[in-house]
């Protein structure tokens, strides 16, 4: 029997799965666990499941210990992850890619149709009890049919958010280091989807959707010069990870009126948002939502938990990073 760190309270079908094998550490309580605490909690560990609020470095696998053989992080993104910490020490590590695809897409889609339509704008006039009235020209907002949806990132997520937008009339380009292999845009017409450059795609695009990694070539991808480049009357939409985008020219952009919106899920500083933002009421925030349904989260508790069983049994691991 091996010991397995969980750091943060997952889903029962995770630990479940790793208690019927192993002996299970894990943190327990409502808040999540401080940098203290979990360098103590892993000391000893042969696995680890960690959360995104987990940074993995070298200090932390150091208080694991050189036993450590595996890092299953609960998330498709692994920025907080240091991966050649990682193989310097000989342990693998892993995500949780695909089993949060829809879910997450169905936050980018609500993110565009909430800004572009201007829901949450509407439902704090009605939550604040402000006088309202039906009128023709009363909140009117972008519809989306015929629109440009202009996706930076044509992954998995990417390809979910494209099939949502093909579905409303949207017409769909993408940037991408490479051509979309034809399985992940398969059930699309044929030519609805157009691989162009970043800067080609920033000027045609109605919405602007992150879908990109985040690597040090993905910091501030959007910045200043990117937010001058897009239609006075388009919208970004980030549901992927917050210093994709340089926040402070965001605002600025917004104050500017260089852009008409913003629809934003992850930020620079989480859970710090920029003041800047908080004062628009062309931007709708929410709380990184991305994969926040209970069938996701179970789903990636579990990926998490089969990774980490595979690893101890000697077997290759189900969603390795590298
Ligand atoms: C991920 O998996 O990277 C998401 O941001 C977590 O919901």
């Amino acid at each position: 029997m091996a010991l397995v760190v969980v750091t943060n309270r997952i889903p029962a079908e995770g630990l479940e799965a790793l208690r019927a094998e192993h002996e299970v550490r894990a943190w327990e309580h409502e808040e999540c666990i401080s940098r203290a605490d979990c360098l103590r909690l892993v000391a000893g560990a042969d696995a680890v499941v960690t959360l995104l609020t987990e940074k993995v470095d070298g200090e932390f696998l150091d208080a694991a210990g050189p036993q450590l053989q595996v890092v299953a992080n609960v998330a498709v993104g692994y920025n907080n992850i240091d991966v050649a910490a990682c193989q310097a020490r000989g342990v693998i590590a892993t995500n949780t890619p695909k089993v949060l695809t829809e879910t997450t897409a169905d936050t980018a889609f609500g993110l565009m149709l909430m800004v572009t339509r201007r829901f949450g704008e509407g439902e704090r006039i009605i939550r604040s009890q402000t006088p309202w009235q039906w009128g023709m020209f009363y909140l009117l907002g972008m519809g989306l049919q015929g629109k440009t949806l202009g996706i930076v990132g044509m992954g998995q997520i990417g390809a979910a958010m494209a099939r949502r937008a093909v579905a409303f009339g949207m017409d769909i380009v993408y940037s991408d280091e490479h051509e979309a292999p034809a399985e992940l845009l398969a059930g699309m017409p044929s030519g609805a989807v157009r691989r162009m450059s970043f800067d080609e795609l920033l000027r045609v695009s109605d919405v602007v959707s992150l879908h990109c990694p985040y690597l040090p070539s993905t910091h501030h991808l959007m910045g200043a010069e990117q937010f001058a480049a897009m239609k006075r009357t388009a919208y970004v939409v980030n549901s992927a990870r917050g210093p994709i985008i340089d926040e402070a020219a965001l605002v600025a952009a917004l104050q500017a009126g260089e852009i008409a919106g913003a629809g934003l899920d992850v930020f620079e500083q989480e859970p710090t948002v920029h003041p800047g933002l908080l004062a628009m009421d062309n931007v709708v925030l929410l709380p990184h939502l991305g994969s926040a349904t209970t069938e996701t989260r179970a789903a990636m508790a579990r990926l998490a938990a089969d990774n980490v069983l595979a690893v101890l049994r000697g077997e290759r691991p189900i969603t390795p990073i590298t």
